[in-house]
């Protein structure tokens, strides 16, 4: 059985475009393959100055995981943090890692051009995702486009560990099934936590209304025919309700719909769609101390793995 690996940033609440991005795939995936997810709480460390924020983010994702379908029977979930040799194969993994490499990458380029400060975490950040990838032997590590590069990155520290010191990992691939669309925001830009343009998976329905609302669309009138594909409503609209979806493009083909009544269609797939998702969040917050228990449960397991490598790393570069 091939083994997966993957991991979100709890940086902030998770957002549909991290579910169709990721969480889904995820679900699907746990069915016939090893997998292992866990929550990227050293790469939040990145951003996110916090501590009680980062502790709530944290439980958070895990109960977002656990709602969205993750099951803990069938995969292992575990906090990055928990399993200490994170730090020490990134380290050692660093000391291979040419600048060149890191300089080159898209995401930390991104970041600091969007106004993030620059540190060195965020710098090396690729680095600390090749040991989450490498520590479990992942053959498969399931990520949205913009995270491709990362896996490469990984790739060619595979590469340079073996040259140097023999063989220790398995060679990762990333798995980007061409279906998975990039979900769009509110503004129309991608989805992210950083452009605050975000659906959020859980929230007050109140505010779930205020956010559908606020879609950017264009000036069409309402009896205006209006073209669906590339529109932020229809593009949701396909993803939270693909059953659906046919009855709402003739709409907006037909024209005699404004975009206010398509909003209101949208928001209700959307409540439809996240209805058995804020069900089970509320059967999960019920249970006291069972979101922790999985945490300990899988770190327990995820160490037992990594520890294995981490041993073959640390005799192969000479530390034992
Ligand atoms: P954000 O951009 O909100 O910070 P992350 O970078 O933490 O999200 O993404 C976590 C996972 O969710 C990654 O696999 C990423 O590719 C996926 N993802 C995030 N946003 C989207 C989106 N808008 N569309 C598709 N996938 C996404
Ligand atoms: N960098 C990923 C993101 O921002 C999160 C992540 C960290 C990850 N380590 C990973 C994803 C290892 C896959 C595998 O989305």
């Amino acid at each position: 059985m091939k083994r997966v690996l993957s991991g979100i940033q709890p940086s902030g609440d998770l957002h549909l475009g991290n579910y169709f991005g990721a969480i889904q795939q995820w679900v699907k995936m746990q069915e016939n393959h090893e997998c292992f997810f866990f929550l990227a709480d050293l790469h939040s460390l990145t951003s996110q100055k916090d501590p009680d924020a980062l502790r709530k983010q944290s439980y958070e994702a895990a109960l977002t995981y656990l709602a969205c379908g993750i099951d803990p029977s069938k995969v292992v979930i575990f906090r990055q943090s928990d399993v200490a040799c994170h730090t020490e194969l990134a380290w050692i993994l660093a000391t291979l890692c040419p600048m060149g490499l890191m300089e080159r990458a898209h995401s930390y380029k991104d970041k600091t051009a969007k106004g993030m400060l620059p540190n060195v975490g965020l710098f090396t950040y690729p680095v600390l995702m090749a040991a989450d990838i490498l520590l479990y032997s992942a053959d498969l590590v399931p990520v949205g486009k913009d995270q491709k590069q990362h896996v490469e990155i990984t790739r060619d520290l595979v590469e340079k560990f073996h040259h140097h010191f023999g063989e220790a990992f398995a060679m990762p691939d990333p798995f980007i099934p061409e279906e998975v669309a990039i979900v769009p925001g509110v503004d129309g830009q991608k989805m992210s936590k950083s452009y605050k343009n975000t659906i959020p998976i859980f929230c007050e329905q109140a505010e779930l209304k205020k956010i559908t609302m606020r879609i950017v669309t264009d000036s069409a009138e309402v009896e205006d025919k209006k073209e669906p594909e590339g529109n932020t409503i229809y593009e949701l609209y396909k993803l939270v309700a693909p059953d659906k979806a046919d009855d709402m493009a003739n709409k907006f083909r037909e024209g005699g719909y404004g975009y206010g009544e398509l909003k209101k269609d949208l928001l209700s797939g959307i409540e439809d769609f996240l209805d058995p998702i804020w069900e089970e969040r509320r059967k999960l917050e019920a249970r006291k101390g069972y979101i922790e228990e999985i945490l300990e449960n899988g770190a327990q397991k995820a160490e037992a793995e990594a520890s294995k490598v981490m041993e073959k790393v640390r005799s192969l570069v000479g530390l034992r």
